[in-house]
């Protein structure tokens, strides 16, 4: 069995994406036409009340809610709710209808309204459409073409593999929910108990790991439970998923299966008297009756209103309330924001709109990748980045030039590494570049070096980030020959390690006394390194600058730790992937050179390489030739040693490499053919080092 597939390049979307079709788009249109969907209600699927407003926003809450922040997996970028595993899960019962209505309104503008974009659009029409505010739209979304990107969502081989829920509703993170099939929670109650106290800690604890706060979730829940009603007519089912019975999905098992007779989740009826309109009668409702638990016609537990006392007036009848929103009564702090939201509507609807813009776009990554005219301005959970200083761009050939010069010269910022007797800081600047660049996520295209956000908490206290800051004081200087220019820390920490980096690797052929022979060209804002750099191979690094820096404490918590995993050729696999880098392209870039001194502030005995000044395929004939025993280094980390004593060591996930059947081969391969490896080398290190940068006005900025 394949665990965990070969990853994919970083293109793997774009192939459908027509950026000009997007541009051309009638977004005005295209809201004209879903208004009017709302209310044309079909005999085939027939609209609650006339109006479909309620599942098409269900439908839009479910393809974001898969969202979370662990691995930035999930949301509906992608449109990926259209494939199994997530069209099948139990929550996203019946929404093949939903897709089915939608599809006039897809065919009419075709490539410009993608299915992801098209979704949450749905969505935010109806809310509107309703009466609910809505805060903009960022349009953008490019559809994949098939469920690969969820596996890891589960319920699937991989996820087993990577982030296993070994009991089923009670997963943990990185799983954002913890029941596998559902978007959140069981919302019968912990492990189907209605028990709304146990069931509070639970909706805090998923919602968190969704990036969302306790204001945001009460917000969102009532706010989408202002809408609609649960489906639940008899306790037979809905019948077969579209895995099971792909032809047929979901006929339902109550009488003719539609309108009155439809089976969703089980549960039956509306939270309001009014489910077609915006308003906040589902907090009210929730305070002013006593609510007992029963069960419903579908067969489930869920919750009816009762008079608080013979004088309290009596409660409307067939409302309902699912354990998890009767939960919103049993916890303190969730409890005052019922009360806040039941009086002052106009806090409900600000929270709701920001909450909502939040949890259908926060998949999106920058604000400069939204595209339309309903965009709103920049909201803190885009971690939006400040426009440059003014100034002149500065003159980065003779900035590299200095960095070249700070390789060798001691410096009382930092304690550099030694090669050959002498000061080597190369190694420091590549790594401080690596940490920097390699939270990039390609998930949700958080993370990366543009802003500089290594340099402030959280991510300076990374365990991994450890002396990164004496590093860069290292390098800080070389700033005032530019002072007045745009250069920024974010800029200067990247091309100090592609410096470094290129340096290395002509120093390498120089040994081997390789003749150089160059090969100029490059990419849109990409500088080609100029000097000594010139190199047998003809390789040459690029660097494309134009960074900015973050003030500090700005948004610092986008940015996620490095997952560790158990099984390290998974972790290798994996975070490639969610880096959005190929197989190909993570094994070249774990070639680069190891400062032996940082690797032992970290823990471990030494590194790969005692010439940590050489960029060359040597990592691979030493992890390839070395015979390596397992040990711990006295710091009590796992690490591996070269036999014989030449104290050379590599770490659990250099030893993956050659655990891994298909990694073993790019190693093999890269370790009799350095031209091949340096080429890849080059194209993953600037293809990394300039991921995150969607600053330009027509996408990336750099490619
Ligand atoms: C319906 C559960 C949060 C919007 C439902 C249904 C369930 C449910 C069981 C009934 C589905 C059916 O039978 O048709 C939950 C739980 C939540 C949650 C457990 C979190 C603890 C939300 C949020 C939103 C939302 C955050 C949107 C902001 C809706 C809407 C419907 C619905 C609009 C009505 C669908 C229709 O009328 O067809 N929810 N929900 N829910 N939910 Fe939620």
């Amino acid at each position: 069995m394949r665990l965990v597939d070969v990853a994919k390049p970083r293109t793997r979307a774009l192939l459908q994406f027509d950026r000009e079709a997007v541009a051309k788009l009638d977004l005005a249109a295209v809201k004209a036409d879903l208004k009017a969907l709302m209310t044309d209600s079909q005999d085939w699927w027939p609209a609650d009340w006339g109006h479909y407003g309620p599942l098409f926003v269900r439908q839009a809450w479910h393809c974001a809610g898969s969202y979370r922040t662990s691995d930035g997996r999930g949301g509906c970028d992608g449109g990926r709710q259209r494939f199994d595993p997530e069209r099948s899960w139990d929550d996203n019962t019946n929404l093949n209808r939903a897709k089915t209505l939608l599809w006039p309104i897809k065919q009419k503008y075709g490539a410009g309204l993608s299915w992801g974009d098209l979704i949450i659009l749905a969505g935010d029409v109806a809310i509107s459409s309703m009466g609910g505010p809505v805060l903009g739209f960022c349009g953008g979304r490019i559809d994949d073409l098939d469920g690969y990107e969820s596996l890891p969502l589960g319920p699937s081989p991989e996820q087993e593999a990577l982030m296993p829920c070994p009991v089923q509703g009670d997963c943990k993170s990185p799983l954002g929910q913890n029941t596998l099939g559902l978007i959140y929670v069981n919302p019968e109650g912990p492990m189907g108990k209605p028990v709304p106290e146990e069931s509070a800690p639970q909706i805090r604890a998923v919602f968190g790991r969704m990036g969302m706060d306790d204001a945001e979730t009460v917000a969102l829940i009532g706010g989408g439970h202002a809408f609609g009603k649960a489906h639940g007519a008899c306790p037979s089912g809905p019948g077969p998923s579209p895995a099971e019975q792909p032809e047929a999905p979901w006929p339902g098992t109550c009488g003719d299966g539609k309108g009155n007779n439809t089976f969703t989740s089980g549960f039956e009826g509306p939270w309001t008297t009014t489910p077609t309109a915006w308003g906040n009668q589902y907090f009210q409702n929730l305070l002013d009756y006593n609510w007992e638990v029963h069960v419903g016609p579908g067969g489930h537990h869920q919750w009816r209103p009762k008079a608080k006392d013979a004088q309290s007036k009596a409660p409307p009848p067939g409302v309902m309330m699912l354990t998890t929103d009767v939960a919103l009564l049993h916890d303190p702090d969730y409890l005052e924001l019922v009360k806040t939201y039941a009086a002052n509507l106009t806090a409900l609807e600000f929270k709701f709109k920001h909450a909502w813009y939040k949890l259908v776009t926060r998949d999106m990554g920058p604000v400069t990748r939204c595209l339309g005219p309903d965009v709103p301005p920049p909201q803190p959970f885009q971690a939006p980045l400040p426009p440059p200083p003014p100034g002149p761009a500065p003159d980065y050939a003779a900035l590299a030039r200095d960095i070249a010069r700070a390789l060798r010269r001691p410096s009382p910022a930092a304690e550099p590494d030694t090669v050959g007797g002498k000061p080597y800081y190369g190694a420091l600047f590549a790594t401080l570049a690596w940490q920097c660049a390699s939270s990039y996520r390609e998930t949700d295209y958080a993370g990366g070096c543009n802003g500089a956000r290594i340099r402030f908490a959280p991510q300076k206290d990374w365990p991994e980030n450890a002396y990164m800051d004496s590093v860069l004081a290292v390098l800080e200087p070389l700033k005032a020959a530019h002072a007045g220019t745009t250069l920024s820390t974010a800029d200067l920490i990247v091309l100090a390690g592609t410096v470094a980096l290129q340096q290395a690797l002509a120093e390498a052929e120089a040994e081997q006394q390789q003749a150089p022979g160059c090969n100029r060209g490059g990419g849109k804002g990409l500088l080609q390194l100029q000097g000594s750099t010139c190199t047998a191979s003809g390789v040459r690094l690029r660097f494309c600058g134009g960074r900015v820096d973050a003030p500090e404490g700005e948004h610092a918590a986008q940015v996620q730790p490095p997952r560790v995993l158990a099984n390290k050729i998974l972790q290798v696999r994996d975070n490639a992937r969610v880096m959005g880098l190929s197989m190909r392209e993570a094994v070249a870039l774990a070639a680069r050179p190891r400062s032996p001194s940082q690797q032992r502030r970290l823990g471990y005995s030494g590194s790969w390489t005692h010439t940590p000044s050489h960029l060359s395929n040597q990592y691979f004939k030493v992890l390839l030739d070395e015979t390596w025993l397992r040990t711990n280094s006295s710091e009590g980390l796992e690490e591996f040693a070269a036999a014989g004593g030449t104290g050379l060591f590599m770490t659990p996930t250099d030893l993956a490499i050659k655990w891994d059947a298909e990694m073993l081969a790019i190693a093999q391969e890269f370790a009799t053919d350095n031209k091949a490896f340096l080429q890849t080398f080059a194209s993953a290190w600037s293809g990394l080092m300039n991921a995150d940068r969607f600053d330009g006005p027509d996408g990336n900025v750099c490619e």
